[in-house]
């Protein structure tokens, strides 16, 4: 099957959400661990929620309320300097380290991001770590008001793309993500660094990587 296009989700593929600990650890000594992960939890399953509910706010909106809940579920308060402190690490959030290396290796094939992030978190992200080069699109849920795994952000892609779902590439470290994509018809890549078990979701990735770096000869 011929690659057309390779399309990346954002966080947790390219950029590290558990980046974000030092800074939390700073702020709350003994609780950053927990604060990340609940952080990350609670921002995924509003986004589901607003889905459902049909009561969409942006991904900054809902990484902010997610904050504020793990905050108050571990026992801390933060005033809005804290707050805009730990929500301004989201935008230099950490590439993992073969990030570039492997886009620029691809370089030969259109290359995008796919993402629930705002369009600029997404445009800041990328910017902080010097990848602005290295993608051909930055696509974001934000203009269709709903959020991943709707069928209608893949859509997106193959839209703004103008490539055949099946001759899409995608690449998601988040399983239910890759579940999304394949239900979808994109060839998937689930990047599982975490060796985690399939999702149950009755869709398989066409493939299981531990590396980006195995992208490279895979495309
Ligand atoms: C994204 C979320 C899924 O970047 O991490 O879309």
């Amino acid at each position: 099957m011929k690659t057309q296009a390779l399309v990346f989700d954002a966080y947790g593929t390219l950029f590290d959400v558990y980046s974000v600990q030092a800074k939390c650890e700073e702020i709350y000594p003994g609780k950053g661990e927990d604060l990340t992960r609940l952080w990350r939890t609670k921002q995924l399953e509003y986004t589901w929620l607003r889905s459902l509910m049909g009561r969409y706010e942006d991904f900054w909106k809902v990484t902010e309320d997610s904050l504020r809940y793990s905050c108050r579920f571990l026992g801390v308060h933060p005033g809005p300097e804290q707050v805009e402190e730990l929500m301004l690490s989201y935008l230099k959030l950490a590439a993992f380290p073969e990030t570039g290396q492997v886009l620029e290796k691809l370089a030969g094939v259109p290359r995008a991001i796919l993402s629930n992030g705002s369009p600029d978190m997404l445009e800041a992200v990328v910017r902080h770590n010097g990848l602005t080069d290295q993608f051909d699109h930055v696509l974001s849920v934000d203009e269709l008001m709903i959020y991943k795994p709707h069928p209608s952000v893949y859509q997106l892609a193959v839209t703004r793309l103008g490539v055949a779902a099946k001759n899409i590439t995608f690449v998601s470290s988040n399983g239910w993500d890759a579940s999304g994509a394949k239900a979808f018809g994109f060839r998937v890549f689930w990047l599982n660094r975490q060796g985690s078990p399939v999702e149950e979701l009755a869709v398989k990735p066409d493939a299981i990587i531990k590396s980006p770096l195995e992208l490279i000869d895979a495309v």
